[in-house]
């Protein structure tokens, strides 16, 4: 049995997060109530995250990676601990202000596309940007750059039901980018996909991790963490392993190895 530290205690340690730390998290816990039962989510979880980095996590179901996803990116709070993003401590903001900070810094992708159906990949893009101070003309031209940056340009003007499911996943990531994320958060993106196609998304990952973007992404697949620069492994609320990826394949060679659908 592992003692929990106690919360007080890292309290009491003064607060230096590096400059680099885009995510520190201090001694997380996060319980759900259910009716007569509480269960404990996230027991006592502590990581930084740096500028740059691309963090797979992995772990068995139920093994609490949505719950920590969703505190990153600030969908919901802890019960006690700390989470500072890029050194502001938001643990103690209430519903709005983390919805600000989430518009603001936090790009999401979740593994059901969310794509409103009647509308098409251009104006999806452009979502997020209706809460950002900035005109009409800006924020088509944001959009249209995000699409760019996920190869979907020539796409721009299709509904959902007219792409494929990586094409769908790629508008969700051009959505997610659109604001211009210091963090892309990405809970199970490829759990919909194919083989091939998760590869795309992950060459996809990598360009953009390349350019400076922190990434922290959930799979199930060992071959698709792989493609991640270090890898977590949850278990029962608990961070139990954190290593760096030794030999880290490159997604746009993988494809090449990769049968193409018209083969
Ligand atoms: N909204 C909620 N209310 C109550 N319990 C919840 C809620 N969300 C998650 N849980 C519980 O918290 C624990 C962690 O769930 P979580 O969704 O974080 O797991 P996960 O690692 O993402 O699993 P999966 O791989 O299946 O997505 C589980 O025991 C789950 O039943
Ligand atoms: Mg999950």
């Amino acid at each position: 049995m592992e003692t929990i530290p106690k919360v007080n205690q890292l309290e009491a340690t003064p607060a230096t997060p590096a400059v680099s730390a885009v995510i520190r998290v201090e001694d997380a816990h996060k319980y759900y109530e259910l009716g007569e039962t509480r269960v404990h989510a996230l027991r006592g979880v502590s990581i930084e995250i740096h500028r740059g980095e691309f963090v797979a996590i992995m772990g068995a179901s139920g093994s609490g990676k949505s719950t920590f996803m969703n505190i990153l990116g600030c969908l919901d709070r802890l019960t006690s601990g700390r989470y500072l993003l890029e050194g502001i401590d938001v643990s103690k903001h209430d519903k709005k202000a983390l919805a600000l900070i989430r518009n603001e810094k936090i790009g999401f992708v979740f593994q059901g596309f969310n794509l409103l159906a009647r509308t098409t990949a251009l104006e999806n893009t452009e979502l997020p940007t209706l809460y950002a101070k900035i005109d009409k003309t800006e924020r088509r031209k944001r959009a249209a750059d995000a699409l760019r940056m996920v190869g979907l340009a020539e796409r721009a003007q299709h509904f959902p039901s007219q792409m494929s499911g990586g094409q769908q996943q790629r508008v969700a990531i051009a959505r997610a980018l659109v604001n211009r994320p210091s963090i892309l958060l990405a809970d199970e993106p490829t759990g919909n996909l194919d083989s091939r196609t998760s590869v795309e998304i992950m060459e996809i990952f990598q360009n953009l991790n390349d350019k400076g973007l922190t990434i922290v992404l959930v799979t199930h697949e060992h071959d698709i963490a792989q493609f991640a620069k270090r890898v977590l492994v949850f278990r029962d609320g608990k961070i139990r392993k954190d290593d760096p990826v030794l030999s880290r394949p490159k997604a746009s060679e993988v494809l090449k190895t990769l049968p193409t659908l018209e083969d």
